[in-house]
């Protein structure tokens, strides 16, 4: 399938088919799709936390909205996606440390010029922490993009879902350093998923998009 076509086909899934489960291999390729998601200055301020049994679902379910239930319920496999609290020196250190050892820099001078450039992105990106959280959170939805988007490329139905108590949720997987900030749920469509056959509506592209 093309990428329009892909574009035009996702659509939010309402209800799912329980008795169907995305193999371990697709659910390998996704989070390699979210790793390889891009971020500012290569800041992945992320964590994401994969639901796959019924147990784990039955554990996060009191966070989730109640008209959210049957994503979450009749879904495969939901994603609780994360933001890092902390962008401190030690963290920063650690990712420029992870390129070095990537074998992205050819010279010390190349490392310390990426060193500068992420510790002045975060600074200019921080004037006071709910800045910087909104920062980081907006890195988080890139991988939701990717997420969604890769999801109905391999043939997987999906859900983003903010329909979800973030303190609860963060206080039921226990996370430490992190907030929740986003879910979605991945899996097969419903035969009766009505959403599966009402037309996507959008704005005209005269409105939302100039061509200089
Ligand atoms: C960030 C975000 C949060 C969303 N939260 C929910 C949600 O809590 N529950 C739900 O059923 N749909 C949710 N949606 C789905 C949107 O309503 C849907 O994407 C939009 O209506 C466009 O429809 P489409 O995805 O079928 O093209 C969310 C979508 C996004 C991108």
């Amino acid at each position: 399938m093309n990428m329009v076509e892909i574009s035009k086909k996702r659509y939010t899934t309402k209800h799912y088919d329980k008795s169907k489960k995305i193999p371990a291999e697709q659910i390998e390729a996704l989070c390699t799709i979210l790793q390889n998601s891009p971020s500012s200055v290569n800041s992945q301020p992320w964590h994401f936390v994969v639901v796959g049994t019924d147990e784990g679902r039955a554990k996060i379910l009191p966070a989730i909205m109640d008209f959210n239930f049957p994503r979450v319920e009749d879904s495969s496999h939901t994603v609780i996606m994360c933001v890092r609290d902390d962008l401190d020196e030690a963290y920063l250190k650690h990712l420029v440390d992870q390129e070095d050892k990537d074998g992205r820099f050819r010279t010390a001078e190349d490392k310390k010029g990426q060193s500068d450039a992420l510790h002045y992105f975060v600074s200019v990106k921080s004037p006071t922490p709910k800045d910087q959280f909104e920062w980081k959170c907006r890195q988080v939805y890139i991988a939701l993009g990717n997420l969604l988007f890769a999801a109905a490329g391999m043939g997987i139905d999906s859900t983003a879902i903010e329909g979800f108590d973030n303190q609860k949720m963060d206080e039921i997987l226990g996370l430490k350093g992190y907030k929740s900030v986003l879910v979605a749920t991945l899996g097969y469509r419903a035969e009766n998923d009505s959403n599966a056959k009402r037309p996507k509506s959008r704005l005209p592209q005269e409105e939302i998009i100039t061509h200089l």
